[in-house]
């Protein structure tokens, strides 16, 4: 029979035990598929003693991932141990330079490392594979590095982390507050260690950075990212976007426009109608809009223990058939600079909530603001008094919420600096930006 595929893993969280576990279940379906079979034959983890719900006795067992990464009796190292520094990252390098495909679920390794990470991989010619990295078992690293190598593509969007959209998807539904429900997404195990991290949005930007580059040939770059998280929604802000046919979720969104290629992360209205404002819980979506075909939507679990091992298997299983494909869908040397577009020239609509003083003029003087700036608005609603949260109500305050047509992001800005001065409003005015979609 042919030579196995002799796999070493490094890291045994959730994700690491669903991959033995799965190895396990599918070797005749995993032999079948690849022409030969996958072994697990070592691991690394902190503790030895852990149980962990699979079988480890027979596997070799290593303290260092380093050493794991460099010893002969694996043929692919499998890092699942997370974290942008070490020692992900000098295993990766060592594995790498050791000339052994990688496979990888750490998309903060690869968003701060991945080109050097990619020339290191095409220098040894070998497989630098992360599927995992980004909406877990949706193949969407496979779908643009392979699938649409043939396409054009001009915008990728989407919800790319289960546990804001878990966190929005239950405030919506169930009228819960947002602490409640970051709590419950830390039980199910779906937060990062540490949940700023998600919440905050930075998840989802390096998550956005991969699919950036494999969209647009351009060099990973976090820092061209424009970055809001879903801290500052609020029950008012879910309700009245249901009300004007809205949902709100946390998009990361990478855009061609002719200032350059804008990619920004932050809470965003989109139509009920669409594809994207049906996906619940912590399930994740990415839609890709390349010329000259309809949207491509796919859709699937982006977080969890099995879901993310499943992604890491279909990696291994294309080394194990002898496939290397360029980590970011084309040899490093014509990866791009990002041209960064600014987040001042954004354009599109907008939902702005303020609290107006209930007084006379007020309403004239938000008009003028916004007229001065070009904005022309499509809607504005001002609740009764007994709608707004009743301390506001009590300073003479009214819930105003206006939907403007597309205008600059800057226009925005510039308006609403203005009402603020003009106090005429209390507190900070609410944004979300509307993708069109
Ligand atoms: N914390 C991440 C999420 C896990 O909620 O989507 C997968 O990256």
């Amino acid at each position: 029979m042919t030579k196995p595929l002799r796999v070493g893993v490094a890291g045994l969280g959730t994700v690491g035990a669903a991959l033995i576990a799965q190895v396990a279940a599918q070797r005749a379906q995993l032999t079948a598929r690849c022409g030969r079979p996958i072994d697990i034959v070592a691991v690394c983890a902190r503790s030895k003693g852990k149980n962990r719900g699979v079988d480890l006795k027979k596997l070799k067992w290593f303290a260092d991932p380093v050493e794991l990464a460099g010893d002969p009796s694996i043929d692919l190292f499998v890092e699942l141990m997370g974290g942008s520094g070490d020692p992900a990252k000098t295993a990766v390098e060592f594995a790498l330079a050791s000339g052994k495909s990688v496979v990888t679920a750490n998309k903060a390794l690869l968003a701060k490392h991945g080109v050097k990470l990619a020339q290191l991989a095409e220098k040894s010619g070998v497989a630098l594979n992360y599927e995992a990295a980004v909406g877990a078992a949706i193949p969407i690293v496979k779908t643009l590095r392979e699938g649409l190598t043939g396409n054009s593509i001009d915008r990728i969007y989407g919800i790319l982390n289960g546990t804001c959209n878990y966190i929005l998807t239950r405030m919506e539904q169930e009228k819960l507050s947002f602490a409640e429900c970051l709590k419950q997404a830390q039980e199910l195990g779906y937060a990062e260690a540490n949940p700023a991290f998600d919440i905050e949005g930075h998840d989802t930007a390096q998550k956005l950075s991969l699919l950036a580059s494999l969209a647009f040939g351009t060099k990973v770059d976090q820092s061209a990212i424009y970055v809001e998280g879903i801290s500052s929604i609020a029950a008012a802000d879910l309700a009245a976007a249901d009300e004007l046919g809205y949902r709100v979720k946390l998009l990361g969104v990478a855009v061609k426009t002719p200032q350059g290629i804008e990619q920004r992360v932050h809470p965003t209205m989109v139509r009920k109608e669409s594809s994207i404002a049906q996906v619940m819980g912590v399930t994740n979506a990415v839609t890709i809009d390349a010329k000259g075909i309809n949207p491509i939507t796919l859709i699937g679990p982006g977080a969890g223990g099995a879901a993310t091992a499943s992604a890491v298997l279909s990696d291994i299983a294309d080394v194990a058939r002898g496939q290397v494909t360029s980590p970011f869908g084309r040899p490093t040397g014509s990866l791009t600079s990002v041209r960064k577009a600014p987040m001042q020239r954004h354009e599109g609509g907008y939902y702005i909530r303020l609290m107006a003083r209930d007084k006379p003029g007020t309403a004239a003087s938000i008009a003028t603001r916004l007229a001065e700036q070009e904005i022309s608005l499509e809607s504005i609603v001002q609740r009764h008094p007994k709608d707004g949260p009743s301390a506001d109500t009590a300073k003479g305050s009214v819930p105003v919420i206006l939907i403007t047509y597309a205008t600059s992001e800057d226009g925005v800005r510039k308006a609403l600096a203005a009402v603020g001065r003009d106090k005429v409003i209390s507190g900070r005015p609410q944004v979300i930006r509307i993708e069109k979609n």
